[in-house]
């Protein structure tokens, strides 16, 4: 198992790219295969996910090539519908295979996703969403048996959950709804970047889909689609770690490739802490001061803070003027990385949902363990500040969502080697 040492304490500066987003790709590979034509999808990010996804699309019998940060889906030759426990427990992203696979051939079988560090991850919705459009789903012996024997049919459904919209369920049932007789309707659908890409990559192929980027969906069934070729969008939570990486070294960097307009609230929050930063169209310049202020975030659905900013932003905090408040309002459990952060020095108290974080002074390098993906960048912007040696064990979850990170790192000054364990 690999693991990070890291030599903080220094102020980074330099350019630094963004690569495409994962959580765009995903349900756009999965997307894929709503045609019999080929797709080709450049600018996507050689992560564990997507890696992962090639391999369930080859297993399901399609034909993919990766090269060069592109991606050429051929799904004509598909012949399995069934997504194994192996697949779906390493990553909870292939259940938005689910709706695809209805929708074109009319059946899956899916194994059920458990829970995850971030606590409880239920699919109601995105069982709800394609049972109102005509699918017969059952759960047997951990598995999610979806026939739509009669084809599926639009409806108006109401897709808000407890938490509000859900990504992957908006994707799942707006896939499924593209190839459904007649009109759907989905009121309360999410409006992440993430989904926008997705509903413009599916309009692209043919699909008729109006609201794009709004909680009101209204999308005409349409009789099949075309493979089309496809770039993209940048990715926002790697942007955004890239700015607070910036901001609590008190350094200056540039980072490039990026869409700043898709980070919503976390340039409010940025903003009240004092950092300032120069926008362009595809770049950000991020100005960092000697000390910062407290501020209070709440995660919320976009366009409020991203909860996959939540671990970062709380490590930026640590080293704040004041106390913090930062509450979860979308995965109440996600505070894992407050115990392995604290043991940097940093102070937090974690309460329900919230978490207090009185800014310290100064943090020191430690041992460390990744419990998560946007965890293990917490510990990673923590350790960059940190007075001496830092080391991450288990950054294979790091590897799941941020690409060439060492590389791209380096590339701003920090010290970081990758050791094995
Ligand atoms: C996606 C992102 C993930 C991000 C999350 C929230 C991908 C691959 N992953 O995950 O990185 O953290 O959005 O922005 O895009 N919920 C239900 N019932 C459901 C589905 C969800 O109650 O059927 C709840 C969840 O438990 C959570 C909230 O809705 O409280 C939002 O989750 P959701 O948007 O579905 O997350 P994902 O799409 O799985």
């Amino acid at each position: 198992m690999e693991k990070f040492e890291i030599n903080g304490g220094k102020k980074l500066s330099g350019k630094i790219e963004v690569s495409g987003a994962k959580n765009a790709v995903l349900p756009i590979m999965a997307a894929s295969i709503l045609t019999k034509g080929k797709s080709i999808i450049h600018n996507v990010p050689g992560l564990e996910d997507v890696f992962t996804m090639i391999k369930i699309l080859k297993y399901l019998g399609a034909g993919v090539k990766f090269e060069n940060k592109t991606l050429e889906i051929d799904p004509s030759g598909i012949n399995k519908f069934v997504a194994p426990y192996e697949f779906v427990k390493t990553m909870r992203a292939s259940i938005s295979l689910l709706g695809p696979l209805i929708a074109k051939f009319k059946r899956a079988e899916f194994s059920l996703p458990g829970g995850c560090v971030i606590g409880s991850r239920p699919i109601d919705l995105h069982i709800k969403g394609l049972q109102k459009l005509g699918a017969d789903i059952k759960i047997n012996d951990g598995y999610i048996i979806a026939n739509a024997n009669d084809g599926l049919k639009g409806n108006y459904i109401f897709l808000g959950g407890n938490f509000g919209s859900s990504v992957l369920a908006t994707c799942n049932v707006m896939c499924a709804a593209v190839l459904a007789e007649g009109e759907t309707a989905i009121e309360f659908a999410a409006s992440e970047p993430e989904v926008v890409d997705l509903a413009d990559y599916l309009s692209g192929m043919g699909a008729k889909i109006y609201g794009t980027g709004s909680s009101f969906l209204r999308i005409e069934g349409v009789k099949k689609l075309d493979g089309i070729e496809w770039t993209i969008i940048p990715d926002r939570i790697e942007t955004g770690t890239f700015v607070l990486a910036g901001a609590i070294t008190g350094g200056e960097i540039v980072i490039e490739k990026c869409q700043p307009y898709h980070l919503g609230a976390f340039w409010e929050k940025i903003s009240a802490s004092g950092i300032t930063y120069d926008v362009g169209k595809d770049y950000i310049r991020v100005n960092g001061r000697p000390s910062w202020k407290a501020l209070d975030v709440v995660t919320l659905p976009y366009p409020g803070f991203p909860t996959d900013l939540q671990a970062q932003m709380m490590a930026f905090l640590s080293l704040a003027d004041g106390v913090s408040i930062v509450t979860e309002k979308i995965f109440p459990e996600r505070f894992i990385h407050v115990l392995e952060l604290n043991r940097l020095g940093t102070n937090i108290i974690r309460d329900g949902a919230t978490a207090i974080i009185r800014g310290v002074k100064n943090l020191h390098g430690a041992k460390v363990m990744a419990s998560d993906l946007r965890a293990s960048a917490a510990l990673v912007i923590a350790g960059l500040a940190a007075e001496g040696k830092t080391e991450i064990s288990r950054i294979y979850h790091l590897r799941r969502g941020y690409e060439d990170f060492e590389k791209k790192l380096k590339n701003i000054g920090v010290e970081i080697k990758t050791l094995e364990e």
